[in-house]
């Protein structure tokens, strides 16, 4: 078939037109769903750091940002209660808490402990009615409830998770969980 100009005037554009939706529909898709789910951690020991008190954590979603030393250097965490269990963390009595590595598995950007789910939503353009981890770089978000999984935007892993341990009244860290994302790949 010979195209001729003014063929050329309605097809670049309807090509350039189904390009760019094609694009947003699988973006969409990405941002949305192909995340990696979380299951039970495999652990590589560390030193054995502590944290936190359980006093500091006693109610659902207080949180403590601290640094926890391996073998690549000092890694930036966090520890936080929770309202219920979750795979990786660990309950004493009736209390639930995680600890997380604060390395976005996208590029490698600090996350923040967004415990306002109204101003998270604002700054991180990600809607939920409990607080979560957001990065400020391309506006990834984490699931606490869901063990540190990636629920919005480009991370498709989920958060490195850090063993926790209780003795008395103190949260110890005695390792994290590998791949230790981004840092190091499976
Ligand atoms: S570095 Fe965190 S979303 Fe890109």
């Amino acid at each position: 078939m010979k195209l001729n100009r003014r063929d050329l005037i309605w097809i670049f554009p309807s090509a350039i037109t189904a390009g760019f939706f094609g694009w947003l529909g699988w973006r969409t898709v990405y941002i949305q769903l192909l995340k990696t789910g979380v299951g039970a951690p495999v652990w590589k020991d560390g030193p054995k750091v502590q944290v936190a008190s359980v006093a500091k954590l006693s109610t659902p979603w207080k949180f403590k940002y601290f640094r926890y030393p391996y073998a690549g250097g000092s890694l930036r965490a966090v520890v936080f209660s929770l309202p219920k269990a979750v795979p990786g963390g660990l309950s004493v009595d009736d209390k639930h808490f995680l600890a997380l590595s604060r390395i976005c598995t996208h590029l490698g950007c600090t996350v923040n402990f967004v415990d306002n789910p109204e101003l998270g939503a604002i700054a991180y353009n990600h809607r939920t009615d409990h607080p979560f981890l957001g990065c400020p770089c391309h506006f990834g978000a984490y699931d606490p409830l869901q063990a540190g999984k990636a629920v919005y935007g480009p991370p498709r892993y989920p958060l490195p998770r850090l063993r926790l341990e209780a003795q008395g009244q103190e949260l110890y860290v005695t390792g994290h969980e590998v791949p230790l994302r981004p840092l190091e790949e499976s």
